[in-house]
């Protein structure tokens, strides 16, 4: 089987299925860092703007910049986003073309996984913060309490145990407390912490889908 690749290119179809639970954990992450107001944001994967409203709503920016390499996603965040504090740019976490030490915050939310090097991002975060700025990042706990995703695989595998190379708990090893705190330290980063955000996803109004969806954040200062 070939390896999978991830495609980014209907933010319509991103919202229904995981932009609803995406935005709720945005709200959770960006209240923990507690951010003062003021501050300049750069949100690395931006997508379709769900951590950049979340920021607006909750983090009181100066200014936030959103940055993507998916045009579709792209357009699709800047139709919902429309503040005059935000812009939004075509670029790749591993290469900001942004300047040094410019961001007061540097997040990333259920992105560093689908980078090709996520040590690679993650020096690159560092480069764009200022000394003493937040870096932060979360990602869907995909082996275990990110449930829909979780059950959708284990049903998969049970028909087929060929699913097992495509299911995102295999693929991305990163996306685990310990083996983030190993990337985070790696880029030299400082007073690293961690917490698991749980949410219950919206049910239908039948009441089907009552599961819940778990992310690990983190987050360290730059020195
Ligand atoms: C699961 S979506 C998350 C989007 C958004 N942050 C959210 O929370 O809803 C993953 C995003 O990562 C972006 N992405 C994939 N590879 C990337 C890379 N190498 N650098 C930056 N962003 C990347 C995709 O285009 C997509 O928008």
């Amino acid at each position: 089987m070939p390896p999978p690749t991830d495609v980014w290119d209907a933010g319509a179809g991103y919202e229904p299925y995981v932009g609803r639970w995406s935005r709720l954990v945005a709200r959770e992450f960006v209240d923990w860092l507690s951010i003062p107001p003021g501050g300049a944001w750069l949100d690395i994967g931006c997508g379709t703007g769900a951590l950049v409203s979340a920021i607006l709503e909750r983090g009181s920016p100066r200014q936030v910049v959103g940055v993507d390499p998916s045009a579709p996603f792209l357009s699709s965040a800047r139709r919902q986003v429309t503040d005059a504090r935000v812009e939004f740019r075509a670029g790749e976490a591993a290469h900001l073309r942004l300047p040094g030490c410019a961001f007061d915050a540097v997040v990333s939310g259920l992105v560093l996984n689908f980078t090709p090097d996520p040590e690679a991002a993650l020096r690159e975060m560092v480069r764009v913060a200022r000394p003493g700025a937040i870096v932060a990042a979360y990602v869907w706990d995909y082996a275990s309490e990110m449930q829909p995703i979780r059950r959708f695989w284990d049903a998969a595998i049970w028909v087929d145990e060929r699913a097992r190379a495509l299911d995102e708990a295999v693929r991305f090893p990163i996306c685990a407390p310990d083996a983030l705190a190993r990337v985070f330290a790696a880029s030299g980063l400082e007073r690293i912490d961690g917490c698991a955000m749980r949410n219950l996803v919206p049910a239908a109004p039948d009441g089907r889908l009552r599961m819940t969806a778990r992310a690990f954040a983190i987050r360290a200062s730059r020195r």
